[in-house]
Formats: structure tokens, sequence, C-alpha cells
């Protein structure tokens, strides 16, 4: 089996790039029930419908980052989630997305990409402000975002569900000056500097 190719690397995550090989992957990522609730949707979506939107998402590369993880710790490294920053270039910002497979989250994967896209973000795209909104009862995600170096800017009531019941939105931002390293992308361009 060929290696797959994986542009910036941590310790146990990896980003590389969003492949068209990998869509019946994504589509499984997504139609998990923990992806779905994480994601306040309620249906599930056809394969069919996201073949089709893949093609939709590899035209658009201008305005969107979209990276296959992989877990580097495994031999080859394998597809674990996907991560994602839609961009405004009106003010140079990103909204940012993430899922991992059911069996690879709680190991650290979900931090270490975060922190990876971050980096790329910041340090090849040049954003000022990367954002999300999370579940406010998806404590894991929100954990995970703030190791990374997002921080709490405020909450949205009542704008979303968690398991049947009203829920609120955590909003959260990083900005460059936040980034808490290290720098893949510094490490692999200039390491001596
Ligand atoms: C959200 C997601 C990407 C996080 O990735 P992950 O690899 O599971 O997260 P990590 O293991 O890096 O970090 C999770 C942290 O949350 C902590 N955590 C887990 N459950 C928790 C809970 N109920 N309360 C508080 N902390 C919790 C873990 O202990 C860990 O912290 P630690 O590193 O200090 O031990 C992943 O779980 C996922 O894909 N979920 C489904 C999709 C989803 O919800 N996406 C986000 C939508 S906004």
């Amino acid at each position: 089996m060929n290696e797959p190719r994986i542009w910036i690397r941590g310790e146990r995550a990896g980003l590389g790039p969003f492949t068209e090989d990998l869509v019946d992957q994504y589509w499984q990522w997504e139609q998990d029930p923990g992806t779905l609730v994480g994601y306040g949707r309620q249906t599930p979506d056809s394969l069919a419908n996201r073949r089709e939107g893949f093609q939709h998402q590899a035209r658009g590369t201008d305005d969107q980052l979209r990276f296959t993880v992989y877990d580097v710790a495994a031999v080859p490294p394998t597809p674990v989630g996907a991560t994602a920053v839609l961009i405004d270039h009106h003010v140079r910002t990103g909204e940012f997305i993430i899922q991992l497979g059911p069996d690879h989250r709680g190991n650290g994967l979900g931090t270490e990409a975060t922190r990876l896209t971050l980096d790329y973000a910041f340090h090849i795209t040049n954003l000022r402000c990367v954002y999300l909104s999370v579940l406010s009862p998806n404590k894991a995600a929100i954990t995970a975002y703030e190791h990374a170096g997002f921080r709490v800017i405020g909450e949205k009531r009542n704008s979303g569900y968690w398991l049947g019941q009203p829920a609120n939105e955590t909003l959260m931002d990083a900005i460059p000056d936040d980034f808490v390293g290290p720098s893949a992308v510094r490490q692999l361009i200039a390491p001596d500097r």
C-alpha cells in the first residue's frame, strides 16, 4: 500500500489532502450518530449526495481549507477524520470544522489536528482570526479546542438541540498571537528561525 501524502505532522496527527479516494470514508464519519448530534444535524445524508457535494467542494478551494486528518503513529498512517476552515476573504477570517471517526476519538488526535489546522490557517493562509460555534454540552470538543488554542468568547442561547433538549452554543475564536505552538509549518519552512 502506498504511503499517504501528509503535508504537516505533529506527534500523533498529520494533515494531508482532502481527496476523492476517501469520499465514502468522509461520508461514513459524517453520518455517525455522534457526529450528527455534535453538529446538531437531524437527518443522515445519502452517499450519492455526499459524492456530488465533494465535487462542489473540490471546485471551491480558493475559499476553503480542507484536510484529511491522519493518525501518523499508525503504520502506514491511517485516515481518521477531516478538518476544514471556510474562509471569508473580505475580513481574512475563517470558520473551523472538524470530525473524527468514532473509533479515533478520545486519544488526543482531535486536539492536535485542530492545532495543526490553526498552524496552517495562520502561517500559510495568513488568516487573522479563526472562529467556531459548538453546542455547549459537547464538552469533549470544547476541551479539545481550548487545548489547541481557541478561547471562549461567548454563548448563543437556545440556538441548538442536544439529545432532544434545547441547548446553547459556545462561541470560540483564535488569533495568531494566541497560537500555542509548536508550529509544524515553521519547523518545515524555517527550522532555524
Ligand atoms: C470533537 C472531536 C473532534 C474531539 O476530538 P478527540 O480526539 O475526541 O478529542 P481529544 O481526545 O483531543 O480531546 C478531548 C478532551 O476532552 C476531554 N473530555 C472528554 N469528554 C469530556 C467531558 N464529558 N467533559 C469534559 N471533558 C471531556 C478529554 O479528556 C480530552 O481532554 P484531555 O486531553 O485533557 O484528556 C471528536 O470527538 C469528534 O469528532 N466528535 C464528533 C463530531 C463533533 O462533535 N465535532 C465537533 C462539532 S463542533
